[in-house]
């Protein structure tokens, strides 16, 4: 049976008090709706509607950047007069059989096997609702079943709710599945008679019981699944809540992290045995730790490969970006080192405080230890980059290649002026700009002649 996803995503979010459209607000890095749309398009779809409204050429062009692939559908809800009503401009685009699965842009956590078992109650002839049980139902719309509990009547918005049915603590979640010609003969029947003067989607239920359809009611496994964001203090709350469970599963693993509360994963961490992460470090894109990785306090890892038995000392930056980066084998990183874009580092290499290195190579062995940048550069095995030298790489216009080859020392305060290229086994001279190429084996040094006057005298000041 064809399956249709509408996804809610018009809402202004009031409460979040920003100038951004609320379901573009990120959680573990990425748009709330991202993560709705991502989560649920395993479901094997016929079609992914998303509703826009407040924002939508922002929300729009957010999701088709990122989504590419995915054929998604927008349709336009201006004004936005409801739930109801906001399903309604998605009528034309559904087909009339199949079943309509129905989600909220601002409900992020949601898991694509719930969202599939709430289709599967459905089964094409049911409503089915996901509900669940709160200690403090306060602002959703309530379930109201029959006497025998058994039989679901209705949902109840809070607003519209007497005392009593004030009292249910089964709400309703924001996620529905329904057959697509039933709801789409139902939403033609909607009114807005209410507290908010609103087109309520949440009355097809009593409209489903009048006609003798069965409501039938599933629940999330996890309460985290259901939360909506509708402030920023929602926001941050279910950011920790999605990091707890995330640092729970990597420690399941085996992950040692050092604080499991100061730990923050946006994207995907795969992890080998006995890795260690002390606390605050950021995890962003695809990373990858072999087996014995440890990881100090406070890095920024993002799209990066890290070899094992590698050591990331503390406030260490890795940015691989589109490029990717890797740190080989055993190799010792930082502190406060940064590694940008194309940095591709053998085994066993040494890359010490305040260093920067930008798509370049680096040979098993090879160290550059302190204040040093190398860009756009081809490093051999063994090399020793010594403090403050620099790949010049940038004329200004274009950028160019610096080759160091194997065994070469570079001493202290060198700038490589690119392209050039330095032989095996080259030695070079400390303070030296280096603008030829050096053959393989020999010494170069380029810096102006010392000249020692023996006992100098000083100015002395005029005394009158
Ligand atoms: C809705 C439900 C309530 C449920 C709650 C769960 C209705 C009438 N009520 O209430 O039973 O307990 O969700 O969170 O459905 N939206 C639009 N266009 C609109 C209005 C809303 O696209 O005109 C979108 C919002 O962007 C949001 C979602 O629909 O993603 C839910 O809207 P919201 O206003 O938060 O609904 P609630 O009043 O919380
Ligand atoms: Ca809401």
């Amino acid at each position: 049976m064809s399956l249709s996803i509408v996804i809610m995503a018009a809402g202004k979010g009031t409460r979040m008090k920003s100038s951004r459209p609320k379901v573009l607000h990120k959680l573990a890095g990425r748009p709330m709706l991202s993560h709705v749309i991502a989560s649920t398009s395993g479901l094997q779809a016929a079609q992914q509607v998303v509703i826009t409204g407040h924002g939508a050429e922002m929300v729009e062009a957010a999701m088709k950047a990122e989504f590419a692939q995915a054929p998604l559908q927008f349709v336009r809800q201006e004004p936005q007069l409801g739930t109801g009503h906001a399903v309604q401009q998605a009528v034309p685009v559904l087909p009339d059989d199949g079943i309509t699965l129905i989600l909220n842009g601002d409900t992020p956590l949601i898991h694509a096997s719930t969202a599939q078992a709430l289709v599967d109650a459905c089964a094409g002839d049911k409503l089915a609702l996901l509900t669940i049980r709160l200690d403090d139902p306060t602002g959703y719309g309530r379930i109201v079943r029959d006497e025998t509990g058994v039989k679901v009547l209705a949902i109840v918005e809070h607003k519209d709710a007497t005392p009593e049915q004030r009292a249910i603590c089964e709400v309703y979640t924001g996620m529905m599945a329904a057959p697509t010609a039933r709801l789409k003969h139902w939403l033609s029947q909607l009114n807005n008679d209410n507290a908010q003067g609103e087109y309520y989607l949440t009355d097809v239920v009593a409209m489903a019981q009048a006609e003798g359809l069965s409501v039938v009611a599933a629940q999330p496994r996890d309460e985290v699944e259901v939360l909506g964001v509708n402030s920023p203090a929602q926001l941050a709350d279910l950011e920790r809540r999605h990091q707890r469970a995330q640092a729970e599963r990597l420690m399941e693993q085996g992950v040692r992290l050092a604080d499991p509360a100061r730990f923050d994963l946006r994207g995907t961490l795969q992890c080998g045995q006995d890795v260690d992460i002390d606390v605050n470090c950021i995890f962003e894109g695809n990373v990858v730790l072999g087996d014995e990785v440890q990881i100090g306090a406070n890095c920024v890892i993002r799209n990066a490969t890290i070899g094992r038995g590698a050591v990331i000392h503390p406030f260490t930056h890795i940015d691989g970006d589109t490029l990717g980066a890797h740190v080989g084998e055993g190799s010792l990183i930082g502190p406060f080192a940064r590694l940008r874009p194309g940095a591709q580092l053998g085994n066993e290499v040494h890359i010490g405080n305040f260093v920067e290195v930008k798509n370049s190579t680096l040979g098993n062995g090879a160290k550059a230890n302190h204040l040093a940048y190398l860009g756009d550069a081809t490093v051999g095995e063994r090399v020793n980059y010594g403090a403050g030298s620099i790949t010049a790489n940038y004329d200004g216009a274009n950028k160019h290649r610096t080759v160091i080859g194997d065994d070469v020392h570079v001493g202290s305060n060198c700038v490589l002026v690119a392209p050039v290229t330095l032989g095996a086994g080259v030695t070079i001279g400390g303070g030296s700009t280096i603008t030829k190429d050096v053959p393989a084996e020999s010494l170069a040094v380029a810096r102006g002649k010392q000249v020692t006057l023996s006992g100098w005298q000083r100015p002395q000041k005029i005394k009158r």
